[in-house]
């Protein structure tokens, strides 16, 4: 920067105010995170995704009618395109879920007649699109890479339970769909985190809302932001041993390695996600009789406590969670994303209302006064 305003950027953009949004708020100090006012334990324990959709989309929440309108909607929308299905059963089998789902809801763009409309109704639309297909499109990619028939959507199911339905070809008991109903409440939207603030980014020059999701499918791919949860299963498959625990993670520290699944960069206290997916991973390793996990997570719970004062944020259970409802590893940040549609999508919609272009400056510390040198006498 060499004209503005004399300032010098916060690592990471920490702390930095960068646009203002009444969908979500994080409070990092007290633990605490709402959506649209409501806290989310409040949501949690008696609200359900569908109505999470309405109200980030919304601003409040719906009547019994408009929930029902709004998840008519979604489910007439399950379907992604046959052309989209087609073009995946081209993919290299061992492609990365994620880069599959960043490449198909790109195509989904073909699709859809008034995908490019940044007014409210048309993507509205978009959204709805994007949030009914998003599940199909990675239930169907474990099929078709598994090389078995893709599973239609049941429309009679809510998307938690209709995601887990087209995985796994048969229908999750009630206590499992509930639960994985609050795992995408609690995983619906974080304010301005990594992937958001770039559908808001890529939404601020009016680009269409398949573009911005597209963007913010590959910013929460990264290892740092929603591949975390992944990571987290990789580390406890790789430890495997309780009784290893304490040694493997005074060698991480020793190393400088980062515990996945550990630390924020706005929590300082408890993230009270974790505070429901701790109990599910417990529910689940009940239900199973493979307390292992479980108990291995808890031991590294404590020591980052002890030894770095950190705590667990939304990844670190949910990784055991799911493993336990025999999800495949690489389908937990894909999963991620089924829910985080919502925010971004509200973001989106949120930024098309009020937008205006997000350019910020950098504050420039290369050299100046360079004399340009010939090639020849470099
Ligand atoms: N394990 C061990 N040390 C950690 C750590 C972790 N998970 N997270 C942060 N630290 C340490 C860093 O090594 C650094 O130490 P230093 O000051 O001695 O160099 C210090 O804490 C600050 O780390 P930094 O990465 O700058 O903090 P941040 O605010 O940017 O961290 C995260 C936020 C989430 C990126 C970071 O905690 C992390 O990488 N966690 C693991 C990945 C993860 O779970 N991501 C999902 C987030 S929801």
């Amino acid at each position: 920067m060499s004209t503005a305003t004399e300032t010098t950027a916060a690592a990471g953009l920490r702390g930095v105010v960068a646009a203002q949004s009444a969908i979500g708020d994080v409070n990092g100090d007290l633990g605490k995170l709402i959506y649209q006012g409501y806290d989310i334990h409040d949501l949690a324990e008696n609200s359900t995704f569908e109505e999470v959709i309405f109200l980030l989309w919304n601003g409040r929440l719906p009547s019994q009618v408009e929930l029902e309108e709004l998840s008519s909607e979604i489910r007439m929308n399950y379907d992604a395109p046959a052309a989209v299905i087609e073009m995946m059963k081209s993919f290299p089998t061992d492609a990365d879920p994620m880069d599959v789902l960043r490449t198909t809801v790109s195509a989904l763009d073909f699709y859809d007649k008034d995908g490019h409309g940044t007014d409210r109704e048309h993507a509205m639309g978009s959204a709805i699109k994007l949030t009914a297909q998003i599940g199909t499109i990675s239930a169907a990619w474990d099929r078709i890479r598994n090389g078995k028939d893709v599973v239609s959507p049941d429309k009679s199911l809510g998307i938690a339970d209709n995601f887990l339905y087209m995985l796994r070809g048969e229908r999750a008991d009630t206590d499992e769909a509930r639960m994985f109903d609050v795992c995408l409440i609690l995983h619906a939207d974080h304010e301005l985190n990594a992937s958001t603030f770039t559908t808001r980014v890529v939404a601020g020059t009016l680009a269409d809302m398949y573009g911005a999701v597209t963007a913010g499918i590959a910013a929460l791919a990264g290892p740092l932001h929603g591949g975390a949860n992944t990571n987290v299963m990789k580390m406890l498959i790789e430890i495997d041993d309780p009784a290893k625990i304490d040694r493997w993670v005074d060698k991480a520290l020793e190393e400088k390695r980062k515990i996945m699944g550990i630390g924020h960069a706005v929590y300082t206290t408890e993230d009270p996600r974790a505070t429901w997916l701790r109990k599910y991973s417990k529910v689940m390793a009940d239900k199973k009789g493979v307390t292992k996990w479980f108990e291995m997570s808890q031991r590294i719970e404590q020591l980052m406590q002890e030894k770095k004062g950190m705590f667990p944020n939304v990844d670190f259970y949910s990784a055991s969670t799911y493993y336990l409802m025999d999800i495949p590893l690489d389908l937990y940040t894909p999963i991620f994303a089924v829910s985080r549609v919502s925010g971004w999508t509200g973001h989106i919609l949120e930024q098309y209302g009020n937008n205006k272009l997000i350019r910020p400056r950098a504050e420039y510390i290369g050299k100046r006064d360079q004399q340009y040198v010939a090639i020849g006498e470099r």
